[in-house]
């Protein structure tokens, strides 16, 4: 059995007190909800003052990018993920759409911020997911395809406990336009299958998919109906601590 995941990606959102403020909103509306992981992503500068205060519950702290480089040095503006470790957090998010749009991360920095991320003891959550354009020309599982075989090079048996994949595709994040539970469950199910390919059926059974753009309260139930969907990655309706506990609390 998998168990589901439901992470809030909160991006460059919140000072330090809006952050605190949503995170101790939370902690009650999903004190109960045993049936999922529940991870929040503050901006870096709030995750230790998060972290500190969400200590003892059921909530993990996740940062959204860290460094390639793997050790302290002179490399500007960067945030090691063995730093993000020791603010309290247990996940990183790399890869994500806007990081590889806005920053340029490609593929084989995607890799090196997973080992990083891995080699500081995080679980990492990798995204992957295509552009409207490339879905139009019907290349959107070979993109999916080319970033996962980067994203998860190199990996071993025993990091990939540690890996969970988030299917974003770009058109529907922040837009208000989702793949239907359909169109996600296509891709989460082709995922899994390259997967396995690359590694083993059993490694492939137990990876976490989430599912994310324009995840809603009302949308939530749906999606997570789906066989290969394992969870979401929430941004807008994650801001928000009554909304991302309505959707932490899909049952
Ligand atoms: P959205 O963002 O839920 O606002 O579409 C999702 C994401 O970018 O992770």
């Amino acid at each position: 059995m998998r168990k589901p995941v439901i992470a809030g990606n909160w991006k460059m959102f919140k000072t330090v007190g809006d952050s605190v403020a949503t995170a101790v909103a939370l902690k009650p509306l999903v004190a109960n909800a045993n049936h999922c992981e529940i991870v929040i992503t503050p901006v870096f500068t709030a995750l230790k003052s998060v972290a500190d205060r969400l200590e003892g519950s059921n909530i993990k702290v996740a940062a959204q990018n860290c460094a390639a480089e793997q050790r302290e040095g002179a490399f500007t503006g960067e945030v090691a993920a063995f730093m993000i470790r020791d603010a309290g957090c247990s996940h990183v998010i790399v890869g994500h759409s806007e990081r590889r749009q806005y920053y340029s991360d490609s593929d084989e920095v995607v890799s090196r911020k997973t080992h990083a991320g891995l080699a500081a003891g995080l679980t990492v959550i990798v995204c992957v997911g295509e552009t409207l354009e490339q879905r139009d020309q019907g290349s959107a599982e070979r993109v999916v395809r080319e970033q996962l075989v980067w994203g998860l090079t190199g990996l071993t048996a025993s990091d990939l406990d540690r890996i969970i994949v988030a299917y974003e595709p770009v058109w529907a994040i922040g837009t208000g336009r989702t793949a239907t539970p359909e169109q996600a469950q296509e891709m989460h199910a082709f995922i899994r299958r390259v997967f396995a390919e690359g590694h083993s059926e059993a490694a492939a059974n137990a990876l976490r998919i989430l599912y994310g753009g324009s995840v809603k309260p009302d949308n939530i139930a749906g999606l997570m109906r789906k066989a290969d969907i394992d969870g979401a990655l929430v941004g807008g309706a994650s801001l928000n601590a009554e909304s991302f506990a309505q959707i932490v609390n899909y049952k």
